[in-house]
């Protein structure tokens, strides 16, 4: 069985965009894959995070994750800074990586803003940090939504130039696992940006924790353009909000765009809102009440973290423990 990773921010809430785009395909390929997943609060730290709210989001992110079907019996579910061979992996990563590739992460630019001295040498080295989750596995398979592509790429990047200056073929390549519905989720209020925990404007997102009145309030205030649905998808071109709803309809129903549009052609937005309600309402208020329950019995919760990583540990520790003695570290470490 191939093994898969993937990893999400503890930091400012769960969105429709992490389950459409990622947490719903790590629920899909437990089927058939040894699974790995985790909450990155060494990535969340890259930006400023209050500790007391870090440390609170980082058990409601794995409750969320839990609360949408990842089994922790079958796979491993932990905090990325309980496993030391991350950030340890990191470093070799950091010393790996050129600046000229880093200087190409469009995520940097976003998240640096025009300030770009000011913000952390984290931030800068995160794609590093996130290859070094991947590879501290020899995961070959990270389901992401569309933003993580570049990412991917730079952690590929990164194992072909380990492999080639030690002369070894020790990283395997890896596949981003992308879904064809739901990769990219934009913003309810702008449908050329990302929908994003960050976006200052809550009624830009749905979030996980979002009850039914505020799912539906949000969707009844989306924006939208005056025309109804067309009937083929081509025609959703240029019309970006409305491309948007139909796909979030589409990844909810395991569908696709073109099946939706053949349901709701001619539809105005009204009855066509009030169907997408309803539909996000069904699938979004059993993840949180199951978010809830398993939040309240947080001992627990913290139970199952701590044996995730111990699990995770005894695969990462031998593998990082190699690279190690691969640079040339003499490795006197008792592990
Ligand atoms: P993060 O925490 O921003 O998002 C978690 C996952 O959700 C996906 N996602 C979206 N998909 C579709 N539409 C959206 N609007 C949307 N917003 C977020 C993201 O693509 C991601 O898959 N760097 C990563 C976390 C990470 C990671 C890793 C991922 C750390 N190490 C190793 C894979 C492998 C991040 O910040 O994701």
């Amino acid at each position: 069985m191939q093994r898969v990773f993937s990893g999400i921010q503890p930091s400012g809430g769960s969105t429709l965009g992490n389950y459409l785009g990622a947490i719903r395909n790590w629920v899909k390929l437990q089927d058939d894959h040894d699974c790995i997943f985790c909450v990155v609060d060494l990535h969340a730290i890259t930006t400023w995070q209050d500790p007391a709210a870090l440390r609170q989001q980082s058990l409601e992110m794995a409750a969320v994750v839990l609360a949408c079907g990842v089994d922790p019996a079958r796979h491993i579910l932990f905090l990325q800074s309980t496993v030391r061979a991350h950030a340890q992996l990191a470093w070799i990563f950091n010393c790996v990586a050129r600046l000229g590739w880093l200087n190409r992460m469009t995520q940097f630019k976003d998240k640096a803003g025009k300030d770009r001295e000011s913000a952390s040498s984290g931030l800068y080295v995160y794609p590093n940090l996130m290859a070094a989750d991947i590879h501290a596995y020899h995961a070959t398979r990270v389901p992401v939504g569309d933003d993580q592509r570049q990412h991917l790429e730079l952690a590929n990047d990164i194992a072909q130039k380990f492999n080639h200056d030690y002369g070894v073929d020790f990283f395997p390549n890896i596949e981003p696992v992308i879904l064809a519905t739901g990769a990219r989720v934009m913003s309810l209020r702008d449908g050329t940006k990302k929908m994003s925990k960050s976006d200052p404007s809550d009624q830009s997102r749905i979030n996980l924790s979002d009850d039914a009145d505020t799912i539906a309030l949000k969707i009844r205030r989306a924006k939208t353009d005056p025309m109804p649905l067309p009937s083929e998808v081509e025609e959703l071109a240029d019309r970006p909000e409305a491309r948007n709803l139909v796909g979030i309809y589409a990844a909810l129903t395991d569908s696709d765009p073109a099946s939706v549009l053949n349901e709701h052609a001619g539809q105005g937005f009204g009855p066509f809102k009030n169907a997408l309600t309803e539909l996000l309402v069904t699938k979004l208020a059993p993840i949180a009440s199951e978010t809830n329950r398993l939040l309240s019995d947080q001992g627990a919760l913290t139970d199952l973290l701590r044996s995730g990583a111990e699990r995770a540990a005894a695969i990462a520790d031998p593998i990082v423990n190699e690279a190690e003695r691969l640079v040339g570290f003499v490795g006197l470490r008792k592990s």
